[in-house]
């Protein structure tokens, strides 16, 4: 019935109304402007439940009456802010993302908002890149996992329920790496390393019937993404039968003017268009020119009437021709008790105790703490990047990690900031040294703004900003019991820190119940058990590091000079990816197969692995699998995460896990895009990191 629907209204429409559903206005005037000349399909980064029913009005006014969609950048909540996502990635634990996603989902759409610009899946080896912040890391696998999760939890089981959000699988394709990790900068990938690592998230929300797709700001092998007709038709479009609408990200189609694909405006209209990019956000050269260019033939008719059908299509499925308009009474402003509760449990799982030297950590209560350090009191920072931009975000401030500490410690506590995030003065610091000195234990609360990380934040050196460095130096001499705690954005360098202090706590940006989530793990109230998604370099001259890296023709050897390595460096991150410390200690053992041949039809081995809790406190293990194929005819990753799973375990408490594994798991793309299953041994790892994963056995490949 809907699809009907869909085409009698396509066989209605004028040429220009068709061409008025490519656009996608930023402002409300705008968009009111477009109804009245051009048309307009959507309208984004518009808030407030009786603005956008105007809108709605308006365009129901139209002759042919079609609503809006409206989009807006619901990244890691709309008025309740969960943790970023580079932190919710770190819980390894794909329902974390799906809490954040049924929360926004359900306060965005009560408040008019029917799209969010979510999830971004673009892995990323770069944590100069700003943007690391807003995926789920380095691995292809974690980040499948999430994104899923994600969407599916965005959409919900019909998009035309009060309580969901069409989804946006983001940047496509391959921005997570750009060159020197400078945002919209130049990526520059082959085929098998675009089809391994880049696509399989976006293929798998596809399959999950993801219902739009954002063309990415980079190069493809020298090819815009929004001229890239390889990756959005014959990929996305023809390999994967995605039946979503295409959007442009902001100015995109504009500038291929600039990144020299497009003389004019034109050409970028046609460009964007042949390539299959159906909806033009913020610029306008699809509204003036479309026309033109069918007339001469550049386009065809097929391809506006393909464009417009998807755009429709998703505004169906929304259910926005039966009612585009919300309840102004039903708006979400204002937290309610279960978001606040959700975003409490999301905190908790997202942190990463990355060093505890001498059980420092979890602190007894009574004792006199002193807080230090300029993030000690910060709200919006707690929050990170692309927050606040719902109705009612900006008054729903986070609870500091000082107020949250002073809530639970029983002791006193005093606050000292020592210097700011990011300059040069060092006058505050003695001040900070005496007064953690002066208390039992001291919590360094350090790291980056949310300013720092996201859209067009790439930094050259990723270590702590400003003289943050010498004041946890001066600290650490000073206090022997001090922790630091970490909110950034990206992978840090913390060599230093962790020469400097006993404990580092690494919190992301935790969001609204960040504050209180760090507290209740620096007590012992609840225990870290986050795992890093992402390898933390020693330093930044390692970039891009990432664990699961090809092996060389000369692998490190620590006695041989002539192998892969730095003069100055030992090998390695500092903590590698899938690593993270708890209050207690596990014990991973008796890996068994169900079979150790994957034969060749239908083929699925299950692998099972007993984890025992060992230590004397409750606490949460990530058990993670990764494969390796020694011989193949393209050269293997050393290590591919292919399983995990996170455990809660009482002391002495036991568990088995178990992991199934197909011919989809051990395959892979080959240097023409061919997926292909090379018969031979797979071996098989499991353990609680990338590095901690010792050899169960291998698998016959049939
Ligand atoms: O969704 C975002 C995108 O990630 C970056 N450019 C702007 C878009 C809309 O706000």
């Amino acid at each position: 019935r809907r699809r009907d629907r869909v085409e009698r209204l396509l066989a209605r429409m004028t040429l220009a109304e068709k061409i008025g559903q490519l656009r996608l206005a930023n402002t409300a005037e705008d968009t009111e402007a477009a109804l009245r000349t051009t048309g307009c399909g959507g309208v984004f980064s518009v808030v407030g439940a009786a603005q956008l029913n105007a809108l709605q009005q308006q365009a129901l006014q139209t002759r042919l009456a079609i609503p809006l969609i409206v989009g807006l950048d619901v990244i890691h909540g709309y008025t309740t802010n969960f943790p970023i996502p580079l932190g919710q990635a770190a819980s390894w634990d794909p329902e974390v993302a799906a809490s954040d996603a049924r929360t926004s989902a359900a306060e965005a759409r009560r408040s008019g908002i029917t799209w969010t610009y979510a999830p971004m899946m673009d892995v990323s080896h770069e944590p100069r890149w700003g943007r690391i912040a807003e995926g789920n890391g380095e691995d292809p696998y974690l980040t499948t996992r999430f994104a899923v999760a994600k969407t599916k939890a965005y959409q919900g089981a019909d998009l035309a329920r009060p309580d969901t959000l069409a989804a946006c699988a983001k940047h496509y394709v391959g921005y997570g790496q750009p060159e020197g990790g400078r945002d919209y900068n130049t990526v520059d990938v082959s085929i098998q390393r675009l089809h391994n690592t880049y696509l399989p998230p976006f293929r798998a929300c596809v399959e999950a019937g993801i219902a739009t797709v954002m063309a990415s700001f980079n190069t493809i092998s020298g090819v815009p993404a929004h001229a890239n007709a390889y990756t959005i038709r014959e990929v996305l479009k023809q390999r994967y039968g995605f039946d979503g609408f295409v959007v442009s990200d902001y100015t995109g189609i504009q500038e291929l003017i600039p990144h020299g694909i497009a003389g004019n405006g034109t050409d970028a209209a046609r460009e964007g268009i042949r390539a299959g990019v159906d909806m033009e956000m913020t610029s306008t050269n699809y509204v003036e020119h479309a026309r033109d260019l069918l007339r001469t033939g550049a386009i065809s008719q097929r391809e506006i009437d393909d464009a417009v059908r998807r755009i429709l299509t998703v505004k169906d499925d929304l259910g926005l021709f039966d009612n585009p308009f919300v309840d102004p009474a039903g708006e979400t402003v204002s937290v309610s008790a279960q978001a606040r509760a959700a975003a409490r449990t999301a905190a908790a799982r997202s942190l990463v105790l990355l060093r505890n030297e001498n059980g420092v950590l979890p602190l007894s209560k009574g004792r006199t703490v002193a807080v230090v350090g300029p993030l000690g009191t910060a709200t919006y920072d707690l929050n990170g990047t692309w927050s606040g931009l719902g109705t009612g975000a900006s008054t729903t401030e986070p609870t500091t990690v000082l107020d949250a500490i002073k809530a639970i410690s029983g002791g006193s506590v005093t606050y000292t900031p020592g210097c700011a995030v990011d300059d040069t003065d060092t006058s505050g610091i003695d001040a900070a040294v005496a007064a953690a000195r002066a208390a039992d234990v001291c919590v360094l609360v350090l790291g980056e703004t949310a300013a720092m990380s996201g859209e067009a934040a790439a930094r050259s050196d990723i270590g702590l900003p400003g003289v943050q460095q010498q004041l946890a130096d001066r600290v650490g001499a000073a206090q022997p019991h001090t922790v630091a705690v970490l909110l950034n954005g990206r992978p840090l360098t913390l060599t230093q820190l962790a020469a400097a202090v006993p404990a580092i706590l690494e919190a992301f940006a935790p969001g609204l119940e960040g504050g209180n989530a760090i507290a209740d793990a620096l007590f012992g109230i609840t225990n870290p058990g986050g795992k890093l998604p992402v390898s933390f370099p020693r330093s930044v001259g390692q970039v891009p590091i990432y664990y699961n890296h090809e092996n060389t023709g000369r692998p490190y050897d620590p006695d041989n000079k002539y192998t892969s390595k730095y003069l100055d460096l030992p090998d390695g991150p500092l903590y590698e990816f899938g690593f993270g410390l708890s209050y207690t200690s596990f014990e991973v053992s008796g890996v068994r197969f169900s079979s150790d041949t994957l034969p060749r039809r239908h083929g699925r081995v299950t692998v099972a692995a007993t984890v025992r809790n060992t230590g004397a406190r409750a606490g949460d293990e990530v058990v993670q699998l990764y494969l390796h194929d020694p011989v193949a005819s393209i050269v293997q990753p050393v290590r591919r995460l292919r399983g995990f799973e996170r455990v809660t375990l009482a002391p002495g408490e036991q568990r088995t896990v178990r992991f199934t594994l197909t011919r989809e798991d051990v395959g892979f793309y080959d240097d023409q895009a061919r997926f292909i299953v090379e018969p031979g041994q797979v071996e098989v790892y499991v353990g609680t990191s990338s590095d901690q994963a010792t050899k169960a056995g291998v698998l016959t490949v049939r």
